[in-house]
């Protein structure tokens, strides 16, 4: 499988100070990679930067053998689909105007989530956190995109909701889409993996098959473990 996402010696933070350092990670069609790691240890700023959502300090990285453009529209408009922690619902509209203003089909969000369909009248405000997360997704999805960038997809939900987030996000890799998802959730989130990117520090501490880090007990431990600065 061609990769969608490759990142190599990617360095990105904030005002040209680099939190996450030379970061390499190449992402297929079909593949979900977890990134894991404690808090700080700058997950939401890798996604971020393999987004084009934060200017790249250092390195590279291309999505469908281009170089990121620095516009997230822009990556937006040639298959990524970006799910952060605003949870990417216009909250005054009803979730029938947030589906009709996403790029696919709105039955295609209602059959991930069907859970939606009589909710369609009410306003994506007053949905429980669950729903609105089933919502944002449910519009990521309907427009198919070639990659899915998700930060805590799960924060806040119940195991349940959980579950039925990342079935659906393990259903659009299957269905060709590279996906890069961090994670608190890290049992459920392996489950549904293929391979986990650590990180530690602002860099790659460990990366290697999800399955076989979900038995890896004393290095699952010490990954969420920060070692002093
Ligand atoms: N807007 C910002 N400006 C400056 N520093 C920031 C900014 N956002 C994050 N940082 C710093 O970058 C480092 C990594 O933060 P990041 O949010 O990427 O971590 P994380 O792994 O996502 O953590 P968490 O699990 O708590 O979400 C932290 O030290 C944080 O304080
Ligand atoms: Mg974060």
């Amino acid at each position: 499988m061609a990769a969608v996402l490759t990142a190599q010696k990617m360095s990105v933070g904030y005002s040209g100070v680099p939190v996450v350092r030379e970061i390499d990670l190449e992402v297929k069609a079909g593949e979900v990679v977890a990134v894991l790691g404690p808090n700080g240890a700058g997950k939401t700023t890798t996604l971020l930067g393999l987004a084009g959502a934060l200017p790249l300090i250092g390195g590279s990285v291309d999505f469908l053998g281009e170089p990121l453009s620095g516009k997230l529209v822009r990556n937006v408009r040639r298959g990524l689909g970006l799910l952060t922690d605003d949870r990417a619902i216009f909250r005054d509209l009803t979730v029938a105007q947030n589906l009709a203003l996403g790029r696919g089909c709105a039955g295609d969000a209602l059959v991930a989530f069907p859970a939606l369909a009589r909710l369609q009248n009410r306003k994506a405000g007053l949905l429980s956190g669950g729903e609105q997360q089933m919502l944002g997704l449910g519009r990521i999805i309907a427009a198919q995109p070639k990659l899915l960038l998700a930060d805590e997809l799960s924060l806040g939900l119940a195991p349940v909701v959980v579950k039925s987030l990342l079935t659906e996000v393990r259903r659009l890799a299957d269905e060709g889409a590279a996906v890069v998802l961090v994670e608190q959730h890290v049992r459920m989130v392996l489950d549904i993996a293929d391979r986990a990117v650590v990180l530690n520090r602002g860099t790659v501490a460990f990366t290697g098959d999800a399955a076989e880090l979900a038995h890896d007990e004393e290095r699952l431990s010490r990954a969420y473990l920060s070692t002093p600065a």
